[in-house]
């Protein structure tokens, strides 16, 4: 055996005596959901930000992963300047935990840098070190967002495959449903994930917001097989979380009375009820041996 598959079936043994720790009944592991979206720039940073907020204010433990290798900027929105991101760890000179920052709230942070953007390119023992390092997650979080990039680059595909959920943003704009589509298309033709979830951002109501939904699960109906689509709601369009944005801060904490705020927090509702489709286990190792799957 040579030692990259030496290392590999280390990884794997590993992966599977924890995969079977994390089995043990009344051990509750962290829900992993990727917020995503084929055009850039349609809300996802604030939409993972504020929903964060509302959920770790409900008492929930949130981590939020931020694989955006173009536009980082979830520290910007939490007024954040974090000094180490993933890369540190890949190197092995940070621990994931040396690696986070917290936000007033009590939201860990988990900076990208360009860490995340090419996991292909990582030696078997990086990716054996990564594994670890992510596993210690599983005890620290109840949610884990992973904030993707915009658009169908394999990166933004690999993580949104290898979370529990993924919930796609898009806007009433002609391109960002048309990208919305072609996401969900790549996703399920080369990924085999067949369920998504949707929520419409920067709509004038409920009813644009049935409209964004009704187009894309119109085609999904015609042209793919067994794609579903759920609807979780809707952001109206609002300058207060504009304002919030210019301020590096968050509408949930600067206009909690805003229609922005209190539309987040109803889906942030939604969420938690919502039954919880975990992949087969959830666990963390499985999410980054899923990750590095896709890479390879
Ligand atoms: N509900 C909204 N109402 C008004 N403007 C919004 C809303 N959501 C997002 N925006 C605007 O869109 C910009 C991009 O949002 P962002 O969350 O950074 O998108 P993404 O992460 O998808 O690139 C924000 O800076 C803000 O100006
Ligand atoms: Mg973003």
């Amino acid at each position: 055996m040579d030692q990259a598959n030496g290392l590999r079936s280390v990884v794997e043994n590993e992966a599977l005596s924890r995969r079977n720790e994390q089995m043990v009944p009344g051990k509750k592991l962290p829900r992993v959901i990727a917020v995503t979206s084929g055009k850039g720039g349609v809300g996802k940073t604030n939409l993972v930000a504020n929903m964060a907020v509302c959920l770790s204010q409900k008492g929930k433990r949130v981590v939020v992963i931020d694989a955006d290798v173009g536009l980082a900027n979830i520290d910007i929105i939490f007024n954040l300047r974090p000094q180490y991101n993933i890369r540190h760890v890949i190197n092995s000179e940070k621990t994931l935990n040396q690696v986070m920052v917290e936000s007033s709230h009590g939201i860990k942070i988990l900076p990208g840098g360009s860490g995340f953007s090419d996991l292909t390119q990582l030696s078997e023992g990086e990716k054996l070190n990564l594994l670890n390092e992510f596993e210690t997650l599983s005890n620290q979080a109840d949610i884990i967002f992973v904030d993707t990039g915009a658009g169908i680059s394999s990166n933004v595909l690999y993580f949104n495959s290898a979370c529990d959920e993924c919930i796609i943003i898009a806007t009433k704009e002609p391109t960002s449903i048309t990208d919305a589509y072609a996401m969900m298309k790549v996703m399920s033709k080369e990924y085999g994930t067949k369920r998504f979830k949707l929520i419409a951002n920067m709509v004038d109501s409920e009813s644009d917001a049935k409209k964004v939904y009704a187009s894309l699960s119109g085609a999904l109906d015609k042209f793919l097989n067994n794609v579903v689509l759920e609807y979780v709601g809707y952001i109206p369009f609002d300058r207060k979380l504009q304002q919030a944005v210019q301020k590096r801060s968050l509408v949930m904490d600067v206009s909690p009375e805003s229609v922005a705020a209190k539309a987040i927090e109803k889906l942030a509702q939604a969420l938690s009820k919502a039954p919880v489709r975990q992949t087969s286990n959830g666990a963390l190792t499985f999410f980054m041996n899923k990750v590095f799957e896709g890479a390879r």
